[in-house]
């Protein structure tokens, strides 16, 4: 589930909250599940991930990840990102683009300290996306973590990302084909609404 605080009352977070409940009345699971896109220039490539989106604060969407991994390069060397969500319950598809950057220490250090013992044991322990010669290593690292570390403390390789989107696409798909997709783009601080073909 995403956590809504004090969220922002423009129309498109308004939309977007609309089909947000309207998938999870219709059963959706894995609601919070976004992809995200980046683009690392320092290897010219494209990657995609899946991330739980945790909150949406006021306009600000957060995530949480680690700041070594491959993700984080990528939006160290271009921080604009692509953001998808399928929601196949309500057939909605939402796009965004946004700039995204980390959240403050000490907001890392709130959320982690509030966590489960094994979540942040693994978030300690695993070096995100560096290979390792076997899954029983990766165990072994957990169960080490989950021992020996300080479970309360956020290491300073792990933490939250923000993003604030300045455009917004919802597609409503309809079985006659005649999909409606809508856009929201921030031109100047003002939302300019339109209608894209299908
Ligand atoms: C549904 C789903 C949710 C995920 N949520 C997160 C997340 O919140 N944070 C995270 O770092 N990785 C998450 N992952 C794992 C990422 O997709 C990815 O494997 C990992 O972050 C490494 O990505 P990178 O090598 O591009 O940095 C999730 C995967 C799935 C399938």
């Amino acid at each position: 589930m995403i956590q809504f605080n004090n969220l922002h009352q423009e129309t498109p977070y308004l939309f977007l909250k609309e089909k947000y409940d309207e998938a999870v009345d219709a059963g959706q699971k894995g609601t919070e599940a976004i992809s995200i896109s980046s683009y690392n220039k320092e290897i010219s490539e494209v990657d995609s991930r899946y991330v739980n989106l945790k909150f949406i604060s006021n306009d600000e969407f957060i995530f949480f990840s680690n700041y070594d991994s491959p993700k984080a390069s990528g939006f160290i060397s271009h921080d604009q990102i692509a953001v998808l969500v399928y929601w196949p319950s309500i057939n909605v598809q939402i796009r965004m683009r946004a700039k995204i950057k980390r959240t403050t220490d000490e907001f890392n250090q709130n959320y982690f300290f509030n966590r489960s013992k094994e979540k942040n044991a693994l978030a300690i322990s695993s070096n995100q996306s560096k290979k390792i010669d076997s899954y029983s290593e990766v165990i072994e690292n957990f169960n080490r973590s989950l021992e020996s570390n300080d479970l309360k403390k956020c290491p300073e390789y792990w933490g939250g990302y923000s993003f604030i989107p300045y455009y917004f696409e919802f597609w409503e798909g309809h079985e006659s084909r005649l999909n409606k997709r809508e856009v929201f783009e921030k031109i100047n601080g003002v939302w300019k609404q339109s209608f894209l073909q299908p």
